[in-house]
């Protein structure tokens, strides 16, 4: 929980009160005057703090007497590094973000419950973007998740803090407010979307999808359709009934519909919601396979982006959600390499790799999305190949899009984010790779270029609309080392890309 108070930090009584430092040149760190300067001073002098990214210092104001830090009433006063001053605004949004982090983790290993937090009012953003990146940083650096296991104090390293109080620093208090309440929104629904990728196969399954989308449909007063096994036969979706064909778990197409006027443009998401990929017949592995429960996160994504949208009501844009959902197992009347499924509007496409499920199932829900709501722009997001990993390590979510405009949109939303993208071509020369003798598409084209033909196949089901692919299989489990994101769990990545996107664009 994160609110704002009015409190003066000297009067805090609680367990952490939390100051940012930026690191300067040779002069000493910067700190904003009263109580905590000569605190900061000392530590300067002792040379163990300058306001470098990553570091902190902590004290105990009731050791030191008055006129300094003793007048403070905190049990403990946190000072975090901010670093020098970032270059650009992306720079310094992630600058204020990782320096919350940081307090949050800190808080989070004193066990201290109730934290007041002084907003670095010093940093060169405007007071909105101080307050949300903040509340973003805290936010999503407290997450933890342990649903599944005994709870152990004695044990425990870290509890995550139940309270956080913001204080202005002197800001705006009603850019402050704005600014907390985006960042507060756009964190809690990141963690909605680890949330769901951190249950285990078996406590989230395609039917889970369909549950939690009915649920938000109620609360924020959208509309809601889930398409069933017997719904897909009838529309002749032989990509996502092919890929569900081997296991017990009956798929479901979920879709989340948020309308604010009929005349708006409608941006059309599409995540990828497959509950458990073991591979099908051209089954994976086994080593590290239980990962692939994490394969769910573009639907996580796009149904936590959901549930902020109909929180938000956008004006000027309606959204609609697709999440086509199933598992890939290799049952005994699962697809076979040379098998040929039949997509939404009649695609035909031989299977060479059982293994190669995300592309079958999200070409379906490109198809039967652009032509059911006539979109003005499309982007999905998929954990879609290994081979993303290859080229961009952990650090870039890959983008293939096209049109430039949309992917530039996307570039932008990602860097404000914190969550870089990171473009790659498309073109024919790749779809050839693509090319079958059978039927009019086959599911791979070799190792070369693995995750541009990937999306050269969805591209196939797109047409003209404006379109835009996001990789994120190599970002939204084990994301690139920070602060506020978990280390060998799911990031959440995508939700605040989609939303910063959403935030900023008309689409007109
Ligand atoms: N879900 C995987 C992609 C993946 C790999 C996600 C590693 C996260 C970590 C996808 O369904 C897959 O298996 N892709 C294959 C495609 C290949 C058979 C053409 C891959 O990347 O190996
Ligand atoms: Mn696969
Ligand atoms: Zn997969």
């Amino acid at each position: 929980m994160i609110e704002l108070t009015d409190r003066k930090p000297r009067e805090f009584k609680g367990d952490l009160l939390v100051y940012f430092a930026g690191e300067r040149e040779k002069k000493m760190a910067d700190c904003p005057a009263g109580p905590v300067r000569k605190a900061v001073r000392t530590a300067w002098k002792a040379g163990d703090f300058s306001g470098r990214k990553g570091e902190t210092f902590l004290f105990y104001p009731a050791m030191s007497g008055p006129g300094g830090a003793g007048e403070l009433r905190a049990r403990r006063v946190l000072v975090v590094g901010l670093g020098k001053p970032g270059d650009d605004i992306p720079a310094l949004r992630e600058q204020v973000r990782i320096a919350a982090g940081t307090a949050a983790a800190r808080a989070g290993s004193l066990k201290a419950d109730k934290v007041l937090v002084v907003l670095p009012a010093g940093v060169e953003l405007p007071p909105e973007d101080i307050a949300e990146c903040t509340a973003e940083g805290l936010l999503l650096a407290n997450y933890r998740f342990d649903r599944y296991r005994k709870a152990d104090p004695e044990k425990e390293e870290r509890v995550p803090v139940g309270r956080f109080l913001l204080h202005d620093g002197g800001l705006a208090t009603g850019s402050v407010r704005r600014g907390m309440e985006l960042g507060a929104r756009a964190a809690r629904a990141a963690c909605s979307a680890r949330d769901m990728a951190n249950e285990p196969g078996n406590g989230w399954t395609p039917s889970s999808f369909a549950d939690h989308a009915r649920k938000l449909a109620r609360r924020t007063d959208m509309k809601c359709r889930v398409l069933d096994r017997g719904a897909m036969k009838k529309l002749g979706m032989g990509g996502i009934l092919g890929v569900s064909q081997g296991s017990a778990q009956p798929p479901r197409l979920v879709i989340l519909e948020y309308r604010s006027a009929k005349k708006n443009p409608t941006l059309l998401l599409v995540g990828k919601g497959l509950t458990f990929d073991a591979g099908g017949i051209s089954i994976k592995p086994a080593a590290g396979m239980e990962e692939m429960k994490y394969d769910m996160c573009g639907g996580a994504a796009v149904l936590a982006a959901m549930e902020v949208v109909g929180r938000e009501k956008p004006s000027g844009i309606n959204v609609v959600a697709l999440v086509p959902a199933t598992e890939n197992l290799p049952g005994g009347a699962a697809l076979k390499p040379g098998d040929i499924i039949t997509h939404y509007g009649g695609t035909t496409s031989e299977i060479i790799n059982t293994d190669a499920e995300g592309r079958l199932i999200l070409a379906d829900a490109l198809a039967y999305g652009i032509e059911t709501y006539r979109p003005k722009a499309v982007i999905d997001l998929a954990t879609l190949t290994g081979a993303v990993i290859i080229g961009l390590g952990h650090h870039r979510t890959g983008l293939l899009a096209n049109d430039d405009t949309l992917a530039d949109g996307l570039l932008e939303a990602g860097d404000l984010a914190g969550e870089p993208l990171w473009r790659l071509p498309l073109g024919p020369e790749y779809r050839k790779q693509l090319d079958s003798e059978v039927a009019d598409i086959k599911n791979t084209g070799g190792r070369p270029a693995g995750t541009i033909t990937a999306a050269a196949y969805l591209q196939e089901f797109v047409g003209e609309v404006p379109w835009a692919h996001l990789d994120i299989a190599g970002t939204a489990w084990n994301f690139t080392e920070k602060s506020y994101v978990p280390k060998k769990a799911p990031s959440g990545i995508g939700v605040r890309i989609l939303l910063n996107f959403i935030r900023r664009h008309s689409l007109t």
